[in-house]
């Protein structure tokens, strides 16, 4: 059977600069797969190609094997793939509920409000102020947020750029919680984080990335363990 989602020889660029140089990983369905690497390494860039958002210089994006790399980013939103993106991007003066309804505009059944509910359950203090404007909120209730309305799409691969970033350390380890959860729940989860160390402890696998390519992967565990990353990424040169 084909991976959920299988990024092969990935190119991509601005203009003359490249971005990502041919970068390769696979995401197997019920996993949490990390991209950890330095500011400007190409993840954000990965994340919003696969999204639909820029095209590929070179190679091709599978979903369950079929290429979507071609395909406008309402349509991979619309084949199970949601991005939760860097720096959360709400709608500030809507409510945390018409939030969430977005998150569920390309669905056309009939469980929205129980997938509302469901958030709700992860995150009670959005059901809490469910009316209230999202822009008063909070960097981890934001955060919170925009998970929340990455999963109204009901995806099959929830991608999360940098979740953690900015969040105070409660905070923190309340969102990688509730990353370990959704897995527990069934979700697969592809996670870009900067905080390599937390990110590690949760990943299935993980790769890193170094200016645009990937230098080393393995599962989280064994890259946790790895001297070359604990020089490079998690604080110990
Ligand atoms: N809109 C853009 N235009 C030009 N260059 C960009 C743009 N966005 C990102 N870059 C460059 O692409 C590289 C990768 O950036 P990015 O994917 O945001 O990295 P990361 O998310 O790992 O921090 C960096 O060198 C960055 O400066
Ligand atoms: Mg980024």
């Amino acid at each position: 059977m084909s991976p959920l989602l299988e990024v092969r020889n990935l190119s991509v660029a601005y203009g003359a600069i490249e971005a990502v140089r041919d970068i390769s990983f696979t995401v197997e369905a019920g996993q949490i797969v990390s991209l950890i690497g330095s500011n400007g390494a190409g993840k954000t860039t990965t994340l919003r190609t696969i999204s639909g958002l820029l095209r590929p210089a070179s190679g091709e994006i599978l979903l369950e094997g079929e290429p979507i790399h071609a395909q406008p980013a309402h349509a991979i939103l619309g084949a199970g793939v949601a991005h939760s993106p860097e720096g959360r991007r709400l709608f500030p003066r809507m409510t945390v509920e018409e939030n969430l309804q977005l998150g569920a505009y390309v669905r056309k059944d009939d469980g929205v409000e129980k997938d509302m509910q469901r958030v709700y359950d992860l995150f009670p203090v959005l059901g809490e102020r469910r009316h209230n404007k999202a822009g008063l909120f909070s960097g981890g209730e934001q955060q919170m947020l925009a998970m929340g309305r990455a999963m109204m799409s009901k995806p099959r691969l929830l991608m999360l750029d940098e979740p953690s970033m900015g969040l105070s350390p409660i905070m923190t380890q309340l969102i990688f919680d509730t990353i370990k959860e959704l897995k527990e729940q069934g979700t697969t989860i592809l996670l870009v984080e900067q905080n390599a160390l937390a990110a590690l402890a949760l990943s299935d696998q993980a790769y890193v990335i170094d200016l645009g390519r990937t230098t080393l992967q393995g599962p989280g565990h064994e890259l946790l363990a790895d001297q070359r990353v604990r020089d490079a990424y998690l604080g110990e040169s």
